[in-house]
């Protein structure tokens, strides 16, 4: 049986944290499906498209890490893809209470997917998409914390922001 997990999030933008748990999913699973929630009711920093670039060019050559998106409920796009698994990080106590409340949410809608837990590497527990933002817009060095691919596309906004400021 070939094992598929789905790892679902915003990924606004994709973050190191990010990586190390799609890296070390790609381990466990045949397959790993990141999946981005088309509409998650806030305005993105960058569009649907190029989360979806970002990802494909940080995993280029990574064979069994799908990249796509979805919209309503994530436990009918786990069965549409024929996955059992839901895949999330936990990077601090601060995650828990948010995480458990999901995954016996994801458990009550359907008792069939498991939702499992990854800690990333600890030099990214602090790493969030919101944190990476704010630092990025502000000046501040995301280098270490994003792939070089969200660096660029971090500075490129701010620079054009500048711009528009003169
Ligand atoms: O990266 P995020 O923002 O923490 O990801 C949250 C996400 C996309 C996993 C969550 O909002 C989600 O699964 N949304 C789909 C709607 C849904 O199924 N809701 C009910 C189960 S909690």
């Amino acid at each position: 049986m070939t094992r598929v997990a789905v790892y679902p999030g915003t990924f606004d933008p994709l973050t190191n944290g990010h990586v190390d748990i799609i890296t070390r999913g790609a381990k466990l699973f045949d397959r790993i499906v990141v999946a981005i929630l088309v509409n998650a009711g806030k305005e993105p920093l960058f569009p649907l498209k190029e989360r979806i670039d970002i990802i494909h060019e940080a995993f280029r050559g990574h064979g069994n890490v799908e990249v796509e998106s979805f919209d309503g409920l994530l436990v009918d796009y786990v069965r549409r893809k024929r996955a059992h698994v839901i895949v999330r990080g936990l990077r601090a106590v601060a995650d828990f209470e948010y995480e458990m409340q999901m995954a016996l949410m994801n458990r009550h809608l359907s008792s069939e997917i498991e939702t499992v837990f990854m800690m990333p590497a600890e030099q990214y527990t602090y790493v969030s998409s919101r944190l990476v933002k704010e630092v990025a817009a502000l000046g501040g060095s995301v280098a270490g914390l994003v792939p070089p691919v969200v660096e660029a596309r971090l500075a490129a906004r701010r620079d054009a922001r500048l711009r528009q400021d003169v």
